[in-house]
């Protein structure tokens, strides 16, 4: 049975009462947030994130991350209508996905944007996200046709490039 229900996830009263709701039901929770962060601040996403490791039951957490230097890009060809929309970008942390494990979260694995003909010959982002384009789907992992960067000789994106933005999976704890 699928249950969809509308809140805003800054209004920390609310969102307690329905992580409570959902943690109650005593199942493994795998929690999705593509492409929700990067409209928070870096508070914002702080404490939504030491929210979502307080119950046992939120087991795996799928989001994604960008760079400020992301958010720059994305700021030149979105800025403008997203500000409209009262809805500017924000969250972009400088340390990358550090920054969940002050509050409760260790990575599991991450996914570059630039990944997506990365080394490993694995394409994230195949299917562009019909409300967002530019951020890839963690969901929509499929082999890509070109090879990895190492066998077609061409150099493997730098460490700092490839962890910059990206999709993740977070485990709960240190
Ligand atoms: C770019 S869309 C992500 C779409 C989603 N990944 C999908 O495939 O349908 C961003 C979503 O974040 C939601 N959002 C933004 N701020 C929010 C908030 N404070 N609380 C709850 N949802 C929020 C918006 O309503 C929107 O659905």
């Amino acid at each position: 049975m699928l249950e969809q229900v509308g809140a805003d996830l800054t209004d920390v009263a609310r969102r307690r009462a329905l992580f409570a709701q959902i943690s109650s039901a005593g199942h493994p929770v795998l929690v999705v947030t593509e492409g929700l962060l990067i409209y928070l601040t870096r508070e914002q996403v702080a404490a939504l994130a030491d929210d979502l490791a307080a119950p046992p039951s939120f087991r795996w957490w799928l989001l994604d991350i960008a760079s400020p230097r992301l958010l720059k890009m994305l700021e030149k060809t979105w800025g403008r209508a997203v500000a409209a929309g009262n809805a500017p970008f924000q969250f972009a942390p400088a340390e990358g996905t550090a920054f969940f494990a002050p509050h409760g979260w260790r990575e599991a694995e991450f996914r570059s944007r630039r990944g997506r003909t990365g080394e490993d010959g694995e394409r994230v982002g195949a299917a562009p996200s019909p409300s967002f384009p530019v951020l890839p789907r963690l969901a929509s992992r499929r082999p890509t046709s070109r090879p990895p960067a190492a066998a077609a000789g061409r150099p493997a994106p730098s460490g700092s490039c490839r962890r910059s933005s990206g999709s993740l999976c977070l485990l709960p704890g240190l």
